[in-house]
């Protein structure tokens, strides 16, 4: 458990520490101070606070399963992510392509969701950074199916295929290939654990035949109270 609570911390904190080395370099001495961009920092460092202490209460949440659930826009919860990893995006280059309909909504635990979604864009992120430029592409799509009761979400990435060994030890805790980039190997764990215990959903990865690309598919019960 610490360790979960150590990496829902890790990007917000990152982030927050980088915004304000980015402040001091505008405060620089003999410099010219921007204040524009300082406010702007101060927003991001602000919106991260938020979202550490609304971890917390999530986190309370994980252990009190009762807890209140809310109606909220997928598409909402994607863009808040990518906001979290939009310094990544723009330093590598990555092309983010979003295919969701405006108006799908599933009841759930909000913050958790979108901690899912900031977990695996990282890591199609961290996958496509090493590519060559034009490589650089990371798709994330959701949708209905008519008549099911279920919305469906797919976070892509070039830089594939998945090898066997990879494929058959993604969802384990502290598996990760990335530990000298500081990788901890909880972010798939932990999402998996979050789906199918709080949206009872489920969670698998393929490659795709044709492109090589790796492609993390989820499917959540639209309706919560229905599956309880
Ligand atoms: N989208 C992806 N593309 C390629 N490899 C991935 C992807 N997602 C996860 N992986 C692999 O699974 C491992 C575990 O991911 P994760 O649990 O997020 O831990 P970490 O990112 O800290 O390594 C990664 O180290 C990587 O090898
Ligand atoms: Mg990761």
């Amino acid at each position: 458990m610490v360790g979960n609570i150590s990496h829902q911390f890790k990007q917000p904190l990152n982030l927050i520490n980088i915004t304000l080395s980015n402040i001091k370099y505008c405060c620089r001495e003999g410099g010219e101070t921007d204040s524009g961009e300082i406010l702007e920092g101060v927003k991001k460092i602000q919106e991260c606070i938020r979202m550490v202490s609304e971890t917390m209460d999530d986190f309370s949440n994980f252990l009190k399963p009762d807890a209140s659930m809310t109606d909220f826009n997928i598409l909402k919860e994607i863009r808040k992510a990518v906001g979290f990893l939009e310094d990544n995006i723009r330093i590598h280059s990555i092309r983010l392509d979003i295919d969701c309909p405006e108006d799908l909504i599933i009841n759930g635990y909000c913050n958790e969701f979108c901690q899912c979604m900031i977990n695996l864009l990282g890591n199609s992120c961290d996958c496509v950074s090493e590519l060559p430029l034009k490589g650089r592409k990371v798709t994330v799509k959701a949708w209905r199916e008519p008549g099911k009761n279920l919305v469906y979400i797919m976070v892509g990435n070039g830089g594939g295929p998945l090898s066997k060994e990879v494929l058959s030890r993604i969802f384990d805790p502290y598996f990760t290939t990335k530990s000298d980039k500081g990788g901890t190997g909880m972010g798939v764990y932990l999402t998996k654990q979050i789906i199918e215990q709080h949206f009872q959903g489920s969670i698998c990865y393929k490659n795709n035949a044709e492109t090589d690309d790796v492609e993390c598919f989820i499917e959540i019960p639209m309706n919560q109270e229905a599956v309880r």
